[in-house]
């Protein structure tokens, strides 16, 4: 189906792959690459960053997200996420409640370096985020 954010997809998925290619992913070998497509059209790429103590490694969406908040974004339309896997990999959980602290209204779609292509919005992703209203409801 097209979507606003349909002029901007050669773009994001071009800074995905590219961040892809910077993925420090020595234990998994599993590099992603992802693209924060901000409100004001700019984009805000991440790569995955594992570690020797495996729990302190990043997705490369909670790196993005980091970069962007540090650029001063706080509104997202999309995010493209990119790797060398059979079939477009959707975010994982704990991306996904991240991503959600930023708006719910956000595309999210997943590319594969051979080029297949998926695409699902966030709320389906994650149909019950914990929001900072549930935080603040003592
Ligand atoms: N990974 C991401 O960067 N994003 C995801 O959405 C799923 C998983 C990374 C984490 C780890 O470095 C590697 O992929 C294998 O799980």
């Amino acid at each position: 189906m097209a979507s606003a954010i349909d002029p901007h997809l050669p773009a994001l998925r071009t800074r995905a792959a590219a961040a892809m290619e910077q993925a420090y992913a020595p234990y998994s070998q599993f590099r992603v690459g992802a693209a924060l497509l901000a409100s004001d059209g700019a984009i805000i790429a991440g790569c995955n960053v594992e570690n020797a103590s495996y729990p302190a490694g990043t997705c490369a969406e909670r790196v993005a997200l980091g970069a962007a908040v540090v650029a001063g974004h706080r509104r997202f339309t999309a995010v493209v996420v990119c790797t060398e896997a059979g079939e477009p990999t959707p975010p994982c959980g704990i991306c996904r409640q991240a991503l959600a602290e930023f708006g719910l209204a956000l595309e999210v779609i997943s590319v594969t370096a051979k080029g297949s292509e998926a695409r699902w919005s966030l709320v389906e992703l994650l149909p019950h985020p914990f929001t900072p209203s549930q935080l603040h409801s003592r």
